[in-house]
């Protein structure tokens, strides 16, 4: 039996983040909501908890996981070392949706690190997780609380339609804020390298990375250890089959559109995932819609973008279309590679 707890993410109620942090601390699984995405929460230096954790989420265990601490001295006793562009990104980013890869310390269990030398940390800045970390005193491993490879997860109901009954509680808080996954930077490598664009912008950490890379190489399943398998080519998927259309720099819409109406008449169901401005000239054909906000605004496009994939999926239509975001900018980089992802093929 899966346990939801409604919290009110303004004011925690002591009492069942308490319960929540003795679940932890007993080596159970509880799934709690950060700024980003809701996270799977083990406590991070039991190797059992892990393992039940990648047994829920059916993870394949050469897939690391981000360790959620309270703060900087917590981040230090996972690493071996500290190189002071962690002290800056922590100073800069920190709390916040920036996720560090450092070296590891040698207590952190090889089963969180999927057997790497190296340990992905970060602060979350929500209010529920925070106080989940400070009642626990422990840092909880957490990758995202969805079933692997499916979106993931921005309200309690999408954790609990991949894994009820396969976890001890769910903490629910509402809607997250952001609602993509954190920005993965590699500090170990010379010079770091962005592993997963994500919420902090390519720009924003250049400001204090000025010599940060993109990664750039297709990731397969047949690496072993993944770099970082949130870069496999197919992942935060939907279950229907869904194709990702090129945007034509000046045509607007119309392009798309033509596509949409060439799919429907193959006679299949067709589900959109579309902007305002798509939506607004889909309006006439036979699709189901699944309206993600305006191309003005990456923030609301983000906070909808899994939530809308889910719909689809749940709308039972044979095929989902989608056309690619105009801009690389911010927020929007981690957007795009969102729907590269969902639309490769495995
Ligand atoms: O926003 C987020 O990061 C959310 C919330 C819950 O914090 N977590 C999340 O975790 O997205 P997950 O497990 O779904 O994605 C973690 C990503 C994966 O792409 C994983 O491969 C990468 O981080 N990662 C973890 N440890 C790593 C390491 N040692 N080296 C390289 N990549 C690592
Ligand atoms: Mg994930």
């Amino acid at each position: 039996m899966t346990e939801v707890i409604q919290i009110d993410r303004r004011h925690p109620d002591p009492e069942a983040i308490s319960r929540a942090a003795d679940c932890l601390r007993r080596g159970g699984l509880v799934a709690f909501p950060t700024e980003t995405v809701y996270g799977l929460g083990a406590h991070a230096h039991d190797r059992d908890a892990v393992r039940r954790l990648f047994a829920a989420k059916q993870r394949p265990p050469n897939d690391p996981l981000i360790v959620h601490v309270a703060g900087v001295d917590e981040m230090r006793s996972l690493t071996s070392h500290v190189p002071p562009t962690a002290g800056a990104l922590a100073e800069r980013f920190w709390p916040g949706p920036l996720t560090v890869v450092l070296s590891r310390a040698g207590s952190v269990p090889l089963e969180v690190t999927a057997g790497m030398d190296t340990v992905a940390v970060r602060v979350p800045a929500h209010p529920v997780a925070q106080a989940l970390l400070a009642a626990a005193r422990l840092p909880i491993a957490a990758p995202s609380a969805n079933l692997f490879s499916r979106p993931s997860p921005t309200r309690a109901a999408h954790v609990l339609a991949d894994l009820d009954g396969r976890i001890d509680i769910v903490l629910d808080a509402g809607p997250v804020d952001i609602g993509v996954e954190s920005t993965v930077v590699d500090l170990t490598t010379v010079p770091p390298t962005v592993l997963r664009p994500g919420a902090v912008g390519v720009e924003q950490l250049r400001d204090v990375l000025p010599d940060v890379q993109l990664r750039t190489k297709a990731v397969t399943s047949r690496d072993t250890p993944l770099p970082s398998p949130g870069l496999l080519s197919q992942h935060y998927a939907p279950r229907t089959p869904m194709t990702l259309y090129p945007r034509t720099p000046s045509a607007g819409s119309e392009s798309f559109v033509a596509h949409v109406r060439e799919v429907l008449t193959t006679g299949q169901r067709v589900g959109v995932l579309a902007t305002t401005e798509d939506a607004r000239a889909l309006r006439q054909l036979p699709v189901v819609i699944a309206e993600l906000g305006s191309e003005a605004q990456a923030e609301a496009v983000a906070a909808r973008l899994y939530a809308a994939l889910r719909e689809l999926d749940a709308s039972e239509v044979d095929v989902i279309l989608a056309q690619d975001f105009p801009t690389d900018v911010g927020l929007w980089r981690a957007l795009r590679d969102r729907l590269r992802r969902a639309s490769a093929r495995p």
